[in-house]
């Protein structure tokens, strides 16, 4: 099942590839208004028939004046709608309406002071004349295109905002979408309230009563099977679905074998809270079959993914939200705490998080067993939620090490613990030495076949939060 938009005054953000495009959408619905994101190749068509009130053109990684650079689509023009370009956005429709953008002597990466000019117009009037600013850039704006007035300068930007607001035209070369853009937030509700007048539409309420409404539509008198991961996501979906169909709902839920220690349990006994039937499969022996000898991560992935879809039919979830607002639902339908702040957890589980080697029971007991304690140490000293995901890795290799009067040769656990805001990128998470310590002590000392604990102390990117 399939969630939609809300059906008036959204904004579309034309995506030209930017790293942060995602959260360009993701700051403008904090602003309450509905964002959806779209390949900035997208048809003069399918925009109109969207009918959005502003049009945001994200960064991109491309030189405006390289051959094959993504182009400003100068057909949009005509639909009448205000447009905000940023950074690359920006710097494709200054230049494609006759102003200069050259190579910058040197790039401008990070915090830049920004000074407003002509008071900042009508997008950044009555903000400070000096802030601070994100910027991520080598190319530069040199002069607006005719008729538009520069509004601000940093000193690697000799224009870095500009506006036509009779042509319903704005560009900034900052990021307002990052938090390091003190004053963001204000310039993106400038442009999206007051300028292109989205209206005030996007709440957990709205989206719930939307959907339900929708999947009443869609389901009519009919039956309802709703496929449960065990995750945040599905859970949310299966109850958005439940208050819109009653006992028309079933829910399945397969067992895989891969999840957290007593995670299957507790989705079992969240739903049965919920009243909504639920029908478990315990498929953890046909999983591990399938997985016995297998060290090739990718294949790993294909035999949990192929065997998953065997088992039921597959219901997406909602697929337009970002993570935090699947939350805001989630608590919205009286969703347990608990549940709602479960950490990301990933569809083939503890499948991906045994390295370099084969997925068996003994390993699977060995890293769930080392996962609880962490996940245990992390809730005691209050982090779990400041945390974007915590667990631990089981790498397939073995050390040595020296216990009583014995040496020993055991698994090493990996604790991985970031921060993020989408997982696009993500940094590793500074947990105090005490909690490592306790952590540490707790795993080796619990756990027989573990001898060595270490902390990835990897930034995505170049890493990944996942180690397979
Ligand atoms: P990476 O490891 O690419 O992960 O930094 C980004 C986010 O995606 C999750 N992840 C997965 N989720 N199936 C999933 O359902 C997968 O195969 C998978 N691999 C990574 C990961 O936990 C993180 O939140």
């Amino acid at each position: 099942m399939r969630t939609s938009a809300p059906s008036s005054g959204p904004s579309l953000v034309l995506d030209f590839g930017g790293q942060y495009s995602q959260l360009i959408a993701r700051r403008i619905r904090e602003c309450g208004v509905f964002a959806e994101l779209l390949p900035a190749t997208a048809s003069a068509e399918s925009i109109r028939e969207r009918a959005p009130k502003g049009l945001v053109l994200s960064g991109g990684p491309a030189s405006v004046y390289e051959p094959g650079a993504p182009a400003f689509p100068t057909e949009l023009l005509d639909l009448g709608i205000p447009m905000l370009g940023i950074c690359y956005g920006m710097q494709a429709m200054v230049q494609a309406l006759g102003g200069k953008v050259e190579a910058a002597e040197s790039g401008e990466f990070g915090r830049a002071e920004l000074t407003l000019r002509n008071a900042g117009g009508r997008l950044l009037g009555g903000l400070p004349e000096e802030q601070s600013c994100w910027m991520s850039h080598r190319d530069a704006v040199f002069e607006p295109p005719p008729g538009f007035a520069a509004l601000a300068s940093t000193p690697a930007s000799p224009v870095a905002a500009c506006e036509a607001p009779d042509r319903g035209l704005y560009g900034i070369q900052f990021h307002p979408e990052v938090v390091h853009t003190p004053y963001g937030t204000e310039v993106l509700t400038r442009f999206l309230r007051e300028i292109a007048g989205c209206e005030e539409q996007w709440s957990p309420q709205s989206v719930i009563a939307e959907q339900v409404a929708a999947i009443r539509a869609q389901v009519g008198e009919g039956k309802v099977i709703c496929g449960l991961s065990g995750g945040v996501d599905s859970s949310v979906a299966a109850l958005l679905v439940h208050q819109a169909v009653g006992e028309q709902l079933t829910c399945v839920f397969v067992d895989h074998g891969l999840m957290r220690l007593n995670e299957a349990e507790q989705v079992v006994e969240a739903f049965c809270r919920f009243g909504i039937p639920l029908v478990h499969v315990d498929a953890e022996e046909r999983f591990l079959a399938k997985l016995a000898g297998v060290d090739d991560p990718e294949r790993k992935r294909k035999i949990i993914g192929e065997e998953f879809i065997r088992e039921f039919e597959l219901v997406e979830p909602l697929r337009m939200l970002f993570k935090d607002e699947v939350r805001a639902v989630g608590a919205e339908l009286g969703m347990p705490e608990r549940m709602v702040w479960r950490q990301p957890f990933p569809g083939p589980g503890l499948g991906i998080r045994i390295v370099g080697g084969e997925v068996n029971r003994e390993r699977l007991d060995i890293l769930r067993a080392a996962d609880a304690i962490l996940q245990e140490e992390i809730r005691a000293a209050e982090l779990y939620r400041q945390l974007w995901q915590s667990f631990c890795v089981l790498p397939v290799v073995r050390s040595v090490g020296v216990q009583g009067d014995g040496r020993t040769y055991a698994y090493p656990i990996v604790i991985r613990a970031v921060t993020s805001d989408d997982a696009m990128t993500a940094d590793w998470a500074r947990l105090p030495y005490d909690l490592l310590e306790r952590v540490s002590n707790r795993i080796i000392n619990e756990i027989k076949d573990v001898n060595r604990v270490a902390l990835d102390i990897s930034s995505k990117p170049p890493a990944t939060i996942e180690w397979e």
